[in-house]
């Protein structure tokens, strides 16, 4: 009986100390690399053929893991992640193109809503964007997902707290506002404006909004960081191989500070 009730304890203990995990998401290896030098106590596990790095960042026990380029990337490292660990709060970090006229590589976007850019009908008028389809079948009201307002708040702290590097010819700026999403690189002027004027999206990447849609439909507090290597534009490509290690430093610098504040 005694052997019994320590073994309900252990077991209440093991899963008390999982669900208390903050999960980490980065889409590639140069997104995660910095948290990753800075994991204390690092364990490596497998899942569903991914590897996650649990530990302790900056005083906090967090599950850290590379999600893949893409939402069905995104979406699976995601649903696995949510399973194995049942994390009480997602951050997800990295690169993404800038869409604010006046954002410039090396900036910070605080994704305060994210919203699928690619999902919807085209006719022959043309493309129409629809609103996400709950798991379970019907539709959303909104287009948009919103981010953990409690996260958000934290985040604008914490970046106030960084020191970023400059990648272009002034400070960094931090900007708060709409991630965009959507499977494909953005590389296209009239593309990446439209964006901006169509969703007043402030940058645009491939995989936050299919790890909110995952977060919301499991109900985990959930944010999406970005640092742009690139202005989605013609010179895009370039660009983003030039920079994407420096901004994935500096949208990984907030995660720092953020993790940091919550001791
Ligand atoms: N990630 C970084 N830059 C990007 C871009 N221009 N389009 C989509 N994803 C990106």
């Amino acid at each position: 009986m005694k052997s019994l009730s320590f073994l309900f304890l252990f077991l209440l203990f093991s899963l008390g100390a999982t669900a208390q995990r903050i999960a980490v998401l980065g889409a590639l290896d140069q997104e995660i690399a910095i948290l990753l030098d800075s994991l204390k106590e690092k364990k490596e596990v497998q899942y569903g053929g991914l590897t996650f790095y649990t530990g302790n960042l900056k005083g906090q026990e967090v599950v850290i893991g590379k999600s893949g380029v893409g939402k069905v990337n995104a979406a699976y490292s995601t649903a696995i992640l949510l399973d194995h660990f049942t994390p009480k709060q997602l951050i997800f970090t990295g690169v993404a193109g800038g869409l604010h006229p006046e954002s410039l590589p090396g900036d910070v976007v605080i994704g305060t809503k994210l919203i699928q850019t690619d999902f919807g009908q085209i006719d022959s008028v043309g493309f129409k964007i629809s609103p996400f389809r709950k798991l379970s079948g019907g539709r959303y009201d909104d287009l948009y997902i919103h981010s953990d307002p409690g996260l958000v708040q934290q985040a604008e702290a914490a970046a106030k707290r960084v020191t970023f590097i400059p990648i272009s010819n002034r400070a960094p700026r931090v900007f708060s506002g709409v991630i965009a999403t959507a499977d494909v690189f953005v590389s296209n002027q009239a593309t990446a404006e439209k964006l901006y004027t169509d969703y007043e999206a402030l940058a645009t990447e491939m995989e936050g909004a299919a790890v909110a849609h995952l977060c919301r439909t499991l109900g985990v507090p959930f944010i999406v960081l970005r640092s742009c290597s690139d202005n989605a534009n013609q010179v895009a490509r370039v660009s983003f191989n030039q920079f994407v290690r420096p901004a994935a430093i500096n949208s990984a610098g907030i995660v720092l500070q953020l993790l940091q504040a919550m001791n």
